[in-house]
């Protein structure tokens, strides 16, 4: 089983991405959160996030949300000149933004745009490319109108996760729909969608051992230690995850520290990073860090909640 780090915009950054890769490994490919054009030009936190002396060591795979022909050739040259041999193609992005754009799932209603698009990816034969994408934007069955023209694309993969764009998040994924695709699609598929355990791993590689790959993105935030339990054929204890957690906690948030303009920026990018981050830890200590108002108590609370969530490590779930 292979596994892939899904893309997450304001989460899965450059410096996360590292970390997670030198400390944790056991990942394929890390998909970069999605570089668009806004204003006809390239955002530069987009341009810092896919450059190449941000990203040395780690197996990356940019990705472009382009709305038409025109805007994916300006993205695929941005991702030729820093490097890159395989760009990873949105049309699953489900926010309103985005969608109601013509980008992300927005385009999977309009099977020219689509055609147009994909055909423009045969004027680069040095990349590869790869889609990800969902269902559909309004109905489960838009997938069908595009499947011939998917299959005629050369593509690496196509990575599906099986909602609609008007669901965001909401309701669960449709599994019955998923397998119908994997019937018609004639590429290699990666499976996303609330795999967030190991137990999760192990009931969808009973039920789909065709489905070798699979992608994993809020599951790898709450628990980053994951990836390394489920690549690696010794165990580690759960004092030994706590203790790795907690090393790979601090160096993220000594670089955050060290890269942030003030303290407030500090503050709300770290309160971010436990949006996610260990459900599982002591609730009461868990609670302190996310109502935390300086560094000094951040840095207090999340010192007492790794203590506590040692000490106690045999009775507090860890996996
Ligand atoms: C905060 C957030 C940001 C996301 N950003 C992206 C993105 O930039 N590109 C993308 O293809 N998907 C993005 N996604 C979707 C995820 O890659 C993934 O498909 C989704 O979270 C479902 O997988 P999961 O259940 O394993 O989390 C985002 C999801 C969330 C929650």
């Amino acid at each position: 089983m292979q596994l892939y780090f899904a893309p997450l915009q304001g989460y899965t950054t450059a410096l996360y991405r590292q970390l997670h890769h030198s400390m944790w490994g056991g990942i394929t490919s890390y998909y970069t959160p999605f570089v668009r054009i806004e204003k006809g030009d390239f955002r530069r936190r987009d341009l810092s996030d896919i450059a190449h002396e941000n990203n040395i060591g780690t197996p990356v795979v940019p990705q472009m949300l382009p709305r038409d022909a025109n805007e994916l050739q300006q993205l695929t040259e941005l991702f030729l000149n820093n490097g890159y041999k395989h760009a990873d193609i949105n049309m699953g992005c489900p926010f309103p933004p985005v969608a109601l754009h013509g980008r992300g799932s927005g385009l999977l209603p309009h099977k020219e745009m689509v055609t147009e698009l994909l055909h423009a990816t045969r004027k680069y034969p040095e990349m590869q490319f790869s889609v990800k994408m969902r269902l559909g934007w309004e109905d489960r069955n838009e997938w069908r109108e595009l499947i011939d023209i998917l299959n005629a694309t050369p593509l690496t993969h196509i990575t599906l996760h099986p909602r609609i764009g008007r669901q965001l998040y909401k309701g669960s994924v449709d599994i019955k729909a998923f397998e119908e695709f994997c019937l018609h699609c004639s590429h290699k598929i990666i499976y996303n969608g609330d795999i967030n355990t190991p137990a999760d791993v192990e009931r969808f590689t009973a039920e789909y051992p065709a489905v070798e790959c699979i992608m994993m993105g809020r599951g790898l935030l709450a628990r980053p230690y994951l990836s390394t339990l489920l690549s690696c054929a010794t165990t580690i204890s759960p004092s030994e995850i706590i203790e790795r957690t907690y090393t790979f906690h601090n160096t993220l948030y000594n670089t955050l520290k060290a890269t942030s303009q003030g303290e407030s920026q500090l503050l709300q990018r770290a309160h971010a990073l436990w949006e996610y981050f260990l459900p599982q830890a002591p609730h009461k200590e868990r609670k302190a860090v996310i109502k935390s108002s300086s560094a000094r108590q951040y840095e207090c609370a999340t010192e007492k909640l790794f203590a506590t969530w040692h000490a106690d490590c045999d009775n507090i779930e860890v996996m």
